[in-house]
């Protein structure tokens, strides 16, 4: 049984009337990748911001600890052993990569030989040694990501919290933020990663959590979360809105996107029930734009568990 990185209970935290975080519980075992997945202003910031001291959880929370020690008693000592990569870039512009990184080691009271080699180690790393010298500023986003991370990794934490590392990256870049996640917790660290990117979440985490309303909606590993939605669903597009209407109409039992005229049918996308569609089309005398056959993913998981109504993109074009 591993130790816990991260154990907090009953988490609260509000601003004025509105309730940000209301009784979560987090248990993140010491080596592994932990997800927190939300919209837009779920609360995971706040859940960061507070797991790494920088503000309080309200009164009324149960007890936080973070790398062994207790974070309302020995915030220091949580200081310490943590890491932090916010959402928003650390990075000093007016200064060079370079001088940011050594202004970390300072930050941590390494040695001018110690904070030097370090550094080294880390732009090397992060393949910035040819920009290191540049003003930050003159980087790109991507640059300045890998720039933040290495900067976090400075003190070398053991508990490193990314808040939403990959936003804004292409691809490539996005995928080697992931290798790089991967080495640290092959090296033995922790990470608790906030995303928008469920793909991420999926691709990383060991254990994932979806914060909707204040409370965690679910919990569990990519398959235990894909498990709780039942089925998958057939998608209608339409471009002429009387065929769209139509079809609604024949198809009560399809949920509706008016803005972009689709329908989405629960379907576990066998030949019959794709049939059943058609057949409730044609004797309707209308056709689709496009039929497509989608099977859960992660991203259903979020739309059931989270607000706001939005379909999909379909995953597999099964006919026309
Ligand atoms: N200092 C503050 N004062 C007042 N309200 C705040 C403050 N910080 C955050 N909030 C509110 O708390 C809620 C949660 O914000 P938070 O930044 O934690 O969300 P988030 O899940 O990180 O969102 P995003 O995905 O956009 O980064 C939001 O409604 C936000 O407006
Ligand atoms: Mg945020």
């Amino acid at each position: 049984m591993n130790n816990l990185a991260i154990a907090a209970y009953g988490l609260r935290k509000s601003y004025g009337d509105k309730v940000v975080l209301d009784g979560v519980d987090l248990s993140v075992p010491e080596g592994t990748i932990f997800s927190l997945l939300g919209p837009n202003g779920a609360g995971k910031t706040t859940a960061v911001k507070i797991l790494s001291t920088l503000i309080s959880a309200d009164p009324g929370s149960g007890d936080i600890r973070v790398g062994g020690h207790d974070l309302t008693t020995d915030p220091q000592s949580v200081r310490a052993a943590i890491g932090v990569t916010g959402q928003f870039s650390a990075v000093d512009g007016l200064i060079t990569g370079e001088e940011n990184m050594l202004l970390m080691a300072d930050l941590h009271h390494l040695s001018k030989v110690e904070g030097r080699r370090t550094a080294a180690r880390l732009l090397e790393r992060f393949d910035l040694v040819d920009a290191a010298r540049k003003p930050a500023s003159t980087y790109s986003g991507g640059m300045k990501r890998r720039l933040d991370l290495a900067m976090t990794l400075v003190g070398t934490p053991r508990v490193i919290f990314l808040d939403e590392p990959t936003t804004g990256l292409d691809p490539r870049s996005r995928h080697n933020m992931w290798v790089i996640i991967r080495e640290l917790v092959a090296d033995g660290a922790t990470v608790f990663l906030t995303t928008q990117y469920l793909e991420e979440a999926d691709e990383l985490a060991d254990r994932i959590a979806v914060l909707n309303n204040g409370r965690i909606a679910a919990e569990g590993t990519a398959d235990e979360l894909k498990r709780l939605i039942p089925g998958g669903h057939v998608r209608l597009r339409f471009t002429d809105p009387a065929a769209y209407r139509s079809a609604a109409t024949t198809l009560p039992d399809a949920a509706r996107d008016d803005e972009s005229l689709a329908l989405r049918i629960p379907s576990d996308g066998s030949q019959r029930e794709l049939r059943y569609v058609l057949d409730q089309l044609d004797a309707a005398g209308v056709e689709a734009d496009e039929l497509t056959v989608h099977t859960p993913d992660l991203d259903d998981v979020f739309f059931a568990l989270t607000d706001g109504v939005r379909v999909p993109a379909p995953t597999k074009v099964a006919a026309r």
